[in-house]
């Protein structure tokens, strides 16, 4: 391909970003380009960018920034959810952007990349009928944990939220393009896979034997893949769950006992307020119900501050459904206000250092219950599946059931699922063994 040889890919923002990083460097390693080694320059670097919240966005510019001042001046190509906001007034911001292309249209990236070496500056932001999907290679070698997007876009309309505007409609992916994908990842030596999608328990779809049905359907199919050893999904929004997806919860092994369930806020003025379909109370009883069917369940959650009109009194109110849910990790943002979106125009936005107040109450609450969690499985047995190396001499780490990082000594590999047990926790991280007590001591 001309003389853009190397690339970088550079993904920021959601896990469907790491998935879609993933698959543009499969589309251009087909094309015979190939992935610049640490330390090295590469000849087309891809910024494949989120708009979920300012900074987010506004990262992806001191990037390009950045990127020019290097001696190589490589090609730069805007990808992501700024590419998708924004379009070819990116290019008119910063003369160093040479191709702006978005999320849905990023299997066109081999040709737009041999267009910008000829001296043009192409945008593609275009939402196509025919399915990016269809025109990228089958899926070859995998890490032990492997991202699948079954489900993209959203349709809920969150008024403070960019997706449906940088994502599009919700789609659901065909079943045995799923299936398949499924297969070649755990072929390539997956043994876990995170279904992804932005309200990705709005799955829909019909099986080999034309029976429709959502993502329960899906995940037992999935399930039943050898080698396959873990299953999970994100993100769930609480109006979108079935009956049948609790109870697989409780019926099927390979389906992780963690459960990223948002609820952003714990008033229901305010969950008004933000289109959110859901009320706090239809919110704890769904998390009741999941544990009712899996009594181990972890719950994560994502939260939002300083959403325009929230008094002191309705923070508060998100304060007490953090004591009732009971979370084992969560992600909290202060409120954004973001172009285009209904809440940027609504009053009474909140007072930069009033929100940071109240980001600091509820994370330090937060933090307090993800150590609990955390020293909660002191002296329990766990399988972990091992996909890092650890920085000291014969130190491994692993993943829990529960998405927590293990420390172990250990001569297992990446990929092995060791059983160990737990000796201690700090607030990121467990600390196994694999040896018997007995024998230890
Ligand atoms: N589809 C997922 C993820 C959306 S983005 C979901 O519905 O949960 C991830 C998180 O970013 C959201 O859950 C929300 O907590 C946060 N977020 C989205 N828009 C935001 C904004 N304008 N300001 C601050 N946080 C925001
Ligand atoms: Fe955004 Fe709401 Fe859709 Fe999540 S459900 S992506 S927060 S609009
Ligand atoms: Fe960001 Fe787009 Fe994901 S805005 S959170 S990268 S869907």
């Amino acid at each position: 391909m001309t003389d853009t040889k190397t690339y970088r890919i550079k993904s920021f923002g959601c896990q469907m970003n790491v998935y879609d990083g993933e698959r543009m460097g499969e589309l251009l390693g087909e094309k015979g380009m190939r992935a610049a080694k640490d330390g090295e320059d590469a000849d087309l670097v891809v910024l494949n960018t989120c708009h979920i919240r300012e900074k987010a966005a506004e990262k992806a510019y001191s990037d390009v920034g950045r990127l020019a001042k290097n001696e190589k001046k490589p090609m730069v190509a805007l990808a992501g959810c700024v590419a998708q906001a924004e379009g070819g007034e990116a290019q008119r911001r910063s003369e160093h952007i040479d191709i702006v292309v978005g999320p849905q249209a990023y299997h066109r990236l081999p040709e737009l990349v041999e267009q910008a070496a000829k001296g043009a500056r192409p945008v593609d932001t275009d939402m196509p009928a025919i399915s990016k999907f269809d025109a990228m290679p089958k899926r070859r070698r995998s890490g032990p944990s492997a991202f699948l997007t079954v489900a993209e876009g959203c349709d809920k309309f969150c008024t403070y939220c960019v997706v449906p505007y940088t994502r599009g409609t919700e789609i659901s992916r065909p079943w045995s393009d799923i299936v398949d994908e499924a297969l070649a990842l755990v072929d390539g030596g997956a043994k876990e896979i995170t279904l992804l999608g932005q309200n990705v328990s709005a799955w829909s779809g019909e099986n080999e034997k034309g029976q429709q049905g959502g993502l329960e359907l899906l995940v037992r199919r999935l399930a039943r893949i050898d080698g396959l050893e873990r299953i999970r999904y994100t993100t769930s929004h609480p109006a979108d769950m079935d009956e049948g997806l609790i109870a697989a919860h409780g019926e099927e092994p390979k389906l992780m006992p963690y459960l990223h369930l948002p609820v952003q806020a714990g008033s229901d003025r305010i969950l008004k307020a933000m289109n959110r379909h859901h009320t706090v109370d239809s919110y704890l009883k769904l998390i009741e119900r999941f544990r009712a069917a899996r009594p181990d369940l972890a719950i994560s959650g994502d939260f939002i501050v300083g959403f325009p009109g929230e008094t002191d009194a309705e923070f508060e109110e998100t304060l007490q459904v953090v004591r009732d849910a009971d979370y084992a990790s969560a992600y909290s943002f202060k409120y954004s206000p973001r172009p285009g979106t209904p809440a940027a125009d609504m009053d009474g936005q909140v007072a930069p250092q009033v929100m940071d107040e109240r980001l600091q109450r509820l994370q330090a609450l937060l933090s307090e219950q993800s150590l609990a969690f955390n020293r909660s499985k002191i002296g329990t047995q766990m399988d972990i599946l091992i996909d890092r190396v650890g920085k000291r001499e014969g130190q491994m780490i692993g993943k829990s059931p529960w998405l927590q990082s293990v420390f172990v000594a250990t001569d297992a590999d990446i990929g092995d699922i060791l059983t160990v047990d737990i000796a201690d926790a700090l607030p990121n991280s467990l600390h196994g063994i694999t040896s018997p007590k007995e024998a230890a001591a």
